[in-house]
């Protein structure tokens, strides 16, 4: 596809409101997933009718928009991206703007089980990290948080990952009763393997059928019993994302903390979202969205899509403001994480 589609082949780089440069796009490329993890998804999900969803051309043609208004890196994610036919071609294609020195990474994050067929390919493809979500090394449980899921092919997933170069971080969502006693062993896993973890706290997107409160861990509570086993050593690295890091001093790994629950991280943010069908997310916490596919299709220049989005990030709100507590048991948010992506 050709990169510059139009006369503004420089357009304007992304700057918010408040002075924010966004530099970061996440790209749902699905909504569909063959897991149902339980904060995520309810088990009897409607999916977006196909013909509603951007084409993995129209998908490039969109990034490659994003790229050219100064996006320095893409992450696609969904649902699972790796269940969407076809994905490597979208890989492939988008591995250009890495070639030609526009993008810094092209990254996914993903639940692992597809990654013994494309761990080798993505590498080729010029991916050198993955985010694979996993909550817990024991497989009845694993079973119980995906529902449909297999701890083994994950497992699988993760070393084909590691075997292809692909360096790895585990995301793991804390949950009340459920993996909460786990998480050291999480912690010495992952660091024995020379991978990063970070911790996520649950967040009330979606009316999945629980009840949110009593999945939902504080952070701070795990930070401090993981302070009377190991030493924590804050780090600086920030990224630009949610994630506060530390040392563990003992195993010498390091591990992140997402909590926008107990602590607000809008104010350093960098990143827009993306969903399948064309629909641009300026904050994940918040409703207003702006269609992307109107313009994308209205025309073959790439006029119209570089107006609405400009004009979309000229809205992008401070922060968000979600809540889980006994006042506020509906979810934040009616969408689901897996429709603009995690
Ligand atoms: C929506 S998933 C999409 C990518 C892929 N299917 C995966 O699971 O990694 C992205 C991340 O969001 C997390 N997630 C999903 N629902 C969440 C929720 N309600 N609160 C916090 N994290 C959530 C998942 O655990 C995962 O790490
Ligand atoms: S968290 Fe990821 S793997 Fe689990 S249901 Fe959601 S999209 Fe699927």
């Amino acid at each position: 596809m050709d990169f510059e589609r139009s006369a503004s082949a420089h357009p304007a780089a992304l700057v918010d409101p408040f002075g924010r440069a966004i530099k970061y796009l996440r790209v749902s490329v699905t909504d569909r997933c063959d897991f149902r993890c339980v904060y995520c998804m309810a088990e009897n999900m409607s999916f977006l009718p196909k013909q509603d969803l951007l084409t993995l051309e129209e998908l490039d043609r969109l990034c490659s928009a994003f790229v050219a208004k100064g996006v320095r890196k893409l992450r696609l994610t969904g649902g699972e991206p790796l269940v969407r036919r076809s994905i490597m071609t979208l890989f492939a294609s988008l591995s250009r703007h890495l070639d030609e020195g526009r993008l810094d990474e092209l990254t996914l994050t993903t639940n692992g089980s597809q990654l013994p067929k494309y761990a080798t390919e993505l590498a080729a493809n010029g991916v050198r990290r993955v985010n694979i979500s996993l909550d817990t090394l024991d497989a009845d449980c694993f079973r119980t948080i995906t529902r449909w899921g297999e701890l083994d092919k994950v497992l699988a997933g993760i070393e084909a990952a590691l075997a292809a170069g692909l360096r790895v971080k585990i995301n793991a969502v804390a949950l009340k009763g459920v993996n909460e006693d786990e998480i050291p062993v999480l912690v010495e896993w992952a660091h024995g393997r020379g991978m990063d973890l970070t911790l996520i706290e649950v967040m009330p997107l979606g009316d999945i059928g629980e009840e949110r409160l009593t999945q939902y861990l504080p952070l701070s509570i795990v930070r401090g019993r993981l302070a009377e086993r190991y030493t924590l050593e804050d780090l600086d690295d920030r990224t630009g994302g949610p994630a506060r890091y530390v040392r563990v001093k003992e195993t010498g790994g390091r591990l992140g903390f997402i909590t926008p629950m107990t602590h607000n991280f809008c104010e350093s943010c960098n990143r827009v979202r993306v969903t399948c069908t064309g629909t641009l997310y300026m904050c994940l916490g918040q409703e207003d969205a702006a269609d992307l596919r109107t313009p994308l299709r209205a025309s073959e220049a790439n006029d119209l899509l570089y107006a609405a989005i400009d004009e979309a990030i000229a809205r992008k709100p401070k922060g968000h403001d979600f809540v889980i507590d006994r006042r506020h048991r509906r979810p934040a948010l009616a969408r689901h994480m897996s429709v603009t992506g995690g």
